[in-house]
């Protein structure tokens, strides 16, 4: 018997397409038993068999199937086989059917029971507890200084980071030429902006707004194009203070800051003041504290000086009261400021300014 001839009886045809079905069945018969055949299969799994199974459903029994072409050559079995033939057609159909039905069942059953496990809860398990945060040391030692500050009778100027050049550097009598005006150390946007310096350009603001007699302190982050390495950041913080009434004179400068150093590391500390220059306080003084680790006898902290460097400051100049309209011969003010970092690292023994700024939680925890 030829192919040819195979295809052209309609009886073998229904064979063939039984047979064919046997074959391609093959893979899914282990759903069909009991649902041992499931073992070790994932919900992924599962679905992709029921979707592959379900193609081959159509495949075997649609209309475009080998059993339905066969069934249509029903009018060339010769009359008396015909009934036969029909029986044998519904026979295979049927058995085609069932089996079809058993494998999706138990697939449909096993994929059911799968999303179900994944998404109960189990209520007796433990909680995940929620990781708490704290605030950056920075945040911290802010919030010591504004404590101090506020309790002295100072209020607390918010600034701004991005400031122009009158702000800047021409309000603080800073001049033209002045290096700091320099695309080298200062940021600029390229519209003209600048990324504040120093927390200076907040004594403009504060005058500006508040008027005088004012009293306030200004903390907040200031920019420099420095090269990163263990004491420079091109971002840091600093705290500003600035005082201006009548009759205020060196001896307020002196006592207010001497306060502040008593009360942020102990009533013993001391304080010394040390001529310098700043355009925009005359005359102008930094100051130093005696060693908070030593006590002034010398240690590695203040690098055996017994003092540590800590800020600047000054009378305001007249040239910056005269730019936020205030006549110098009616008003005096003294202003000053520090560097946060440069004063955590001390405190907090960094031997790299950098680590505040990593944001390494297993560095900062330690501050909790
Ligand atoms: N702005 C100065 C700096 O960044 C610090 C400073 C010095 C602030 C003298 C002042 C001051 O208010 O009077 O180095």
């Amino acid at each position: 018997m030829t192919v040819q001839e195979t295809d052209q009886d309609p009886s073998h045809q229904v064979e063939a397409a039984g047979k064919a079905f046997e074959q391609e069945f093959e893979r899914f018969a282990r759903f069909t038993g009991d649902s041992n055949g499931l073992v070790g299969l994932t919900l992924d799994e599962a679905v992709a068999q029921e979707r592959s199974l379900s193609d081959l459903r159509t495949r075997h029994l649609g209309k475009k199937s080998a059993l339905a072409a066969a069934k249509k050559l029903i009018g060339r079995v010769p009359s008396d086989q015909r009934a036969a033939f029909g029986q044998r057609v519904q026979s295979v159909e049927a058995d085609l059917v069932a089996r079809f039905d058993a494998a999706e069942s138990t697939l449909k059953q096993y994929i059911e029971r799968q999303r179900t496990a994944r998404e109960s809860i189990d209520v007796t398990l433990p909680g995940r507890r929620p990781r708490r945060g704290h605030r950056h040391p920075i945040t911290l030692l802010r919030e010591r200084i504004e404590d101090i500050f506020v309790a002295l009778g100072y209020a607390i100027e918010d600034g701004r980071e991005l400031e122009t050049d009158f702000y800047n550097f021409t309000a603080l009598n800073i001049p033209d030429n002045h290096p700091a005006r320099g695309t080298q150390d200062t940021f600029y946007t390229t519209d003209g902006f600048a990324l504040r310096s120093q927390t200076s350009t907040v004594q403009i603001h504060a005058m500006q707004r508040r008027g005088v007699p004012v009293r306030m302190i200004a903390p907040g982050r200031v920019f420099r194009r420095d090269t990163p390495d263990p004491t420079h950041n091109p971002m840091f913080f600093q705290v500003e203070g600035l005082c201006v009434d009548r009759g205020i004179t060196m001896a307020h400068l002196k006592g207010t800051v001497e306060e502040f150093l008593r009360r942020m590391f102990g009533p013993e500390t001391v304080t010394r003041f040390r001529p310098s220059y700043f355009p925009f306080t005359e005359p102008s003084a930094e100051f130093d504290f005696g060693c908070f680790k030593c006590q002034g006898s010398g240690c590695r902290i203040c690098k055996n000086s017994g003092w540590i460097e800590l800020g600047g400051s000054g009378m305001v100049h007249p040239n910056v009261l005269r730019i936020v309209g205030v006549d110098p011969q009616e008003y005096s003010g003294f202003a000053f400021g520090l560097g946060i970092d440069r004063m955590a690292a001390l405190m907090y023994n960094l031997d790299d300014i950098r680590l505040l700024f990593e944001n390494d939680v297993r560095f900062l925890e330690q501050f909790e």
